[in-house]
Formats: structure tokens, sequence, C-alpha cells
């Protein structure tokens, strides 16, 4: 087993950021985990089925093959051998993300995989249930926050920077939505690990956030 850092909290609380600072500062490996149930999500889109259609859920997603890979350091999701990174940073990809992760199976596919990435290397993962379920002993377990209005606000800025008009009460509306969603499901809610160190980053800038996490190792 690696020394394995998890980083755990609400989308937008700047884990995936974060997580690769310190991976980089570190010479750990930075595994979004987020990615992957990303990509199964996408394989459900384009077969048609519908959040909701559960049975179909489970049967779909035993044809998807989930791998990654790195190039210059940056982690590749491949769906059946297809680089699909550019294809699951869509709102309707995170959304259909949010509603099939709750799976069992999809789920304990993807927690088999991201325990035997971790399981002979150094790792800094992130997702919503690493602490509490993927990876139990991580050297440093971490609960990273933020208001819902300050994670609107990164989405945001993050979205119009890149020309895409967008409503930020839309946008805090989904966040709270998603969060509720998360946090609620019956299999690996996301929740705090009781040894879990919470970081609330609504007024830290990424340096101190990342500082902080890796203060914990001294
Ligand atoms: O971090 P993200 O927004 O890329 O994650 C997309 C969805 O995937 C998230 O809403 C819930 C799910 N997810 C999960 O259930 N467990 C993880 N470890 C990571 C993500």
């Amino acid at each position: 087993m690696g020394m394995n850092i998890a980083i755990d909290g609400p989308a937008g609380a700047g884990k995936s950021t974060i997580a690769k600072q310190i991976a980089k500062k570190l010479g750990y490996i930075y595994v979004d985990t987020g990615a992957m149930y990303r990509a199964m999500a996408l394989h459900l889109l384009r077969g048609k089925i519908l959040p909701s259609e559960t049975d179909k859920i489970d049967e779909k997603c035993r044809e998807a093959d989930i791998s990654i890979g790195y190039e210059n350091g940056e982690q590749i999701v491949y769906l059946n051998g297809e680089n699909v990174n550019s294809l699951i940073r869509t709102e309707e990809v995170g959304n259909m993300a949010s509603a099939s992760s709750p799976n069992p199976n999809v789920r304990r596919k993807l927690v088999e995989l991201q325990q035997k990435l971790a399981a002979d290397k150094d790792v800094v993962m992130d997702g919503r249930d690493i602490g509490t379920c993927v990876l139990p002993n991580a050297k440093i377990k971490v609960y990273l926050t933020a208001d819902s209005r300050v994670r609107a606000e990164r989405r945001y800025k993050e979205l119009t920077e890149k020309g895409v008009s967008c409503d930020l009460d839309e946008i805090e509306k989904d966040i709270i939505n998603r969060d509720h969603q998360d946090m609620t499901r019956e299999i690996s809610p996301l929740k705090q690990a009781e040894d879990a160190v919470l970081i609330d980053s609504s007024h830290m800038t990424v340096e101190e956030a990342v500082d902080a996490v890796v203060a914990l190792l001294h």
C-alpha cells in the first residue's frame, strides 16, 4: 500500500485543483475518481439511458470498460479504449454521473479500479467516498468543502472565462441539488470520515489550501 492521501468533498470545493498541486509537490500520482464516474455516465447517456432507469443502468454498465492512463502527467480516462477526457466535463455528464453513481454495480467496478491504482503507488485521490470506503487506511484524509455560493462563483468564473454564458443562481441551485444527491444516497454517501481533517476553502487561496494539506504530512 502506497502513502495515500484521500480528499473528499462536494462539487466545486476545489478538490481537483488542490489535489493536482499536492501530487506535483510530493511526486505522487493524482487520481481523479469523478472522471471515472463521468466516463461511465457518458456510456449510459450514449446508450440513451435515463437517470431513473436503474434496471437498465445495471446491464449497460457491464459493457463499459473504464481504465486510466497518464500523458505528460495528465490523467486520461478511457471508455472502451477511447480517450473521453474532452467529453466528460459537461453539466449533462456531471448530472448523470451523480444520478448513476448510487448504483452498486457502477461503484463496485470503479472502486476496484481505484483500489488497484492505490495499491502499489503513492496517490492523491479525490472523490466522495475515498476516505470512508475506497482507501480507509489512507495516511491523510481531508474533507475539503466551501460555501455553496463561493463554489457557484468559482464555477461561474470558470465558465464565463471559457465564453460560456450562464446564470450564477442556476449554478448554485445545481450545486446544492448535486450535494443533496451525493450526501443522501444509500451507498457510500458523501460524508466526512471520522479521521478526516476538515478544510473549508471558502476564504483560502489554492496555495493556502495546498499548504494546509501538505502540513498534515509532518
Ligand atoms: O467530482 P465530479 O464532479 O467529477 O463527480 C461527478 C459525480 O460522480 C459526483 O456528483 C458523484 C460521483 N462520484 C462518486 O459518487 N464517488 C466518487 N468517488 C467520485 C464521484
